[in-house]
Formats: structure tokens, C-alpha cells, sequence
């Protein structure tokens, strides 16, 4: 794991706990965004933003802004992903989702201000202060792209559209690299653009999160597969009950291993354009492809 990492997952839970706060005459609406906040996600997204500034420089407190507003983006798109009229999961984190708990009205509010959320984070003097304005600027059309149309809401609708057709290996990948890769790249990009890092960095880093975003969602295919509920805190065999294409589907288990495998080696030498200690990142993408949760 990455060092310091259970006081920076203090600071990310109370930020994104002060973020939510202050909104008490929406109170349902405001417990049901803190419900999945708090429900003991991995926080993979915010600690990649944190690694990657510190890598380039900046101490990772710098980057919590950046690291909350990809959580939050995070959070929204895994509450709308369990609805009835998406993956239809009713078991999230461990927890009955969001919708089971709140109804799919206020769930699908939830995350609708969970996205607003994530801006209101990147604009807020607190960040500003933190990165300066023109980095944070620059985070905001980041995470705008990479969580939108063109990135994992791109990828969540040709997800929806492969389990009415066969999709080939090629737009499965696609769909990998923008409904999965693409929010964390926007994690390991908001980082070094934090830190005020050079493109030929922030391209590096992009080439780290496309390759263990790749991995990290073959890895939840595969888990899907052969994990347990319990284990998983999300039902298991959710993909072949919606009859979904994924690489697993098209190329078994096995071989989805060994991509797993050569993509974690991939990531692990885009890390050479670095100059500091990458060793916490290359730790961190080989715990992604052993992971069991
Ligand atoms: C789940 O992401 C959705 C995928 C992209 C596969 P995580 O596995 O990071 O979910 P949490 O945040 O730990 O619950
Ligand atoms: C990734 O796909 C979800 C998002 C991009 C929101 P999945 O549908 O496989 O994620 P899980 O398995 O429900 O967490
Ligand atoms: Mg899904
Ligand atoms: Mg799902
Ligand atoms: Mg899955």
C-alpha cells in the first residue's frame, strides 16, 4: 500500500463528510450521498490522485480536493450503476444499495448532486489555494471529460448496449477504458496537474491508469465469476444474470488472467518517466490485480 495512507483516507472521509454537510433541509437527500460515501469503498481513486501528486512533488493533503471529487464522481456512478434500470444490484459495499434503502427517486438524486458535488470541490478558495486557480481549472475540464459523455458515461452505455448484442474484443476494451480506465485517469492526471507537473508526466501517468484501469475492470469481471457475496459485498454473477459481453465472456478466465498480468507489467513501466520513488505505485498495481474485494 501507499505510505500514510490510512491518515489520508482520515482526511478524504472527513472532507467528503464536510462537503455533504450543511444541506440539512434536504435531509433525505443528504443521507442517502453520505449512506454510499460512508458505506467503505476501496477509495482506489483518491489514493492514485494523492500518490501521483506526491510523485510529481506536491504533498498528497494538496491533492484532497482533486482526490474527493473523483469519489465523488465515483460514488454517483456506482449508485445509478445498481439501478433497476441498469445493473438491477442490490447489494453494494456490503450494504443494500442505494436505491434498496432510499428509493430509486432519491438515489438517482443522490448521485445527480453527487457529480454537482465533485465540481463544487474543485472550485472551492480551500482548493484554489491548495493547486492555484489554473490547475484547478484544468481539473475541472479533466474530470468533466473523462466522467462524461466521452468518458465513464460513454462506457456505461456501450455496457448496457452489449448485453443486447455480442460486442468483439476490441469494443470491450473501449468499453473498459472509458467506463473504468477513464475516472482513473482522471484520478492519476488530477494529480500531477495538481502538483504542476510537465505533459510528458501527465502522459505517463495517463498511460499508468489506462493500463490498470484495464486490469482493475477485468480483475472485477473475473470476480464476478468466482468470488462470494460475502466477500465481494456486491452480488456475484451479476454480469452473466444481464447477460453482459466482458472480456471474461469472450475469452475465459484464464486468458483474462494473463492480460490482467501483462497490463500490471505495462502500467509498472510507464512509472519510468518518473524521477522519484515509484515503488508505492508499483505496489499499488500489482495489490489491484491481487485483490479479492
Ligand atoms: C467498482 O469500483 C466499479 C468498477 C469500476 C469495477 P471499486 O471496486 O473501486 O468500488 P469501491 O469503491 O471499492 O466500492
Ligand atoms: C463498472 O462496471 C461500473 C461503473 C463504471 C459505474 P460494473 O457494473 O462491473 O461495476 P460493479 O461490478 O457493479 O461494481
Ligand atoms: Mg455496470
Ligand atoms: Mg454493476
Ligand atoms: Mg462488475
Amino acid at each position: 500500500m501507499l505510505k500514510n495512507s490510512a491518515e489520508l483516507l482520515e482526511l478524504v472521509n472527513s472532507t467528503l463528510n464536510n462537503l455533504c454537510s450543511g444541506r440539512d433541509e434536504y435531509m433525505v437527500l443528504t443521507e442517502s450521498m453520505k449512506y454510499s460515501l460512508e458505506a467503505g469503498g476501496k477509495r482506489v481513486r483518491p489514493l492514485l490522485c494523492m500518490a501521483f501528486a506526491s510523485l510529481c512533488g506536491l504533498s498528497a493533503e494538496k491533492a484532497l480536493y482533486p482526490a474527493c471529487a473523483v469519489e465523488c464522481i465515483h460514488t454517483y456512478s456506482l449508485i445509478h450503476d445498481d439501478l433497476p434500470c441498469m445493473d438491477d444490484d442490490e447489494m453494494r459495499r456490503g450494504k443494500p444499495s442505494n436505491h434498496i434503502v432510499f428509493g430509486e427517486d432519491t438515489a438517482l438524486l443522490a448521485g445527480d448532486a453527487l457529480q454537482s458535488l465533485a465540481f463544487e470541490a474543485l472550485s472551492t478558495d480551500e482548493n484554489i489555494r491548495n493547486i492555484g486557480a489554473d490547475a484547478a481549472i484544468r481539473c475541472v475540464n479533466t474530470l468533466s471529460i473523462l466522467s462524461g459523455a466521452k468518458g465513464m458515461v460513454g462506457g456505461q452505455v456501450i455496457d448496457l448496449a452489449l448485453e443486447k448484442c455480442d460486442g468483439d474484443v476490441d469494443t470491450v476494451r473501449l468499453m473498459h477504458s472509458l467506463k473504468t480506465a477513464a475516472l482513473i485517469k482522471s484520478a492519476c492526471v488530477m494529480g500531477c496537474v495538481a502538483a504542476g507537473a510537465d505533459e510528458e508526466k501527465i502522459n505517463a501517468a495517463s498511460e499508468y491508469a489506462e493500463c490498470i484501469g484495464l486490469q482493475f475492470q477485468i480483475v472485477d469481471d473475473i470476480l464476478d465469476v468466482t468470488s462470494t457475496t460475502d466477500v465481494l459485498g456486491k452480488p456475484v454473477n451479476s454480469d452473466s444474470e444481464n447477460n453482459k459481453t466482458n472480456m471474461v465472456s469472450l475469452l475465459g478466465i484464464e486468458e483474462c488472467r494473463q492480460i490482467a498480468r501483462s497490463l500490471t507489467d505495462k502500467a509498472k513501466s510507464s512509472l519510468n518517466a518518473f524521477e522519484g520513488d515509484t515503488k508505492g505505485l508499483e505496489d499499488f498495481a500489482e495489490s489491484l490485480l491481487n485483490r479479492n474485494k
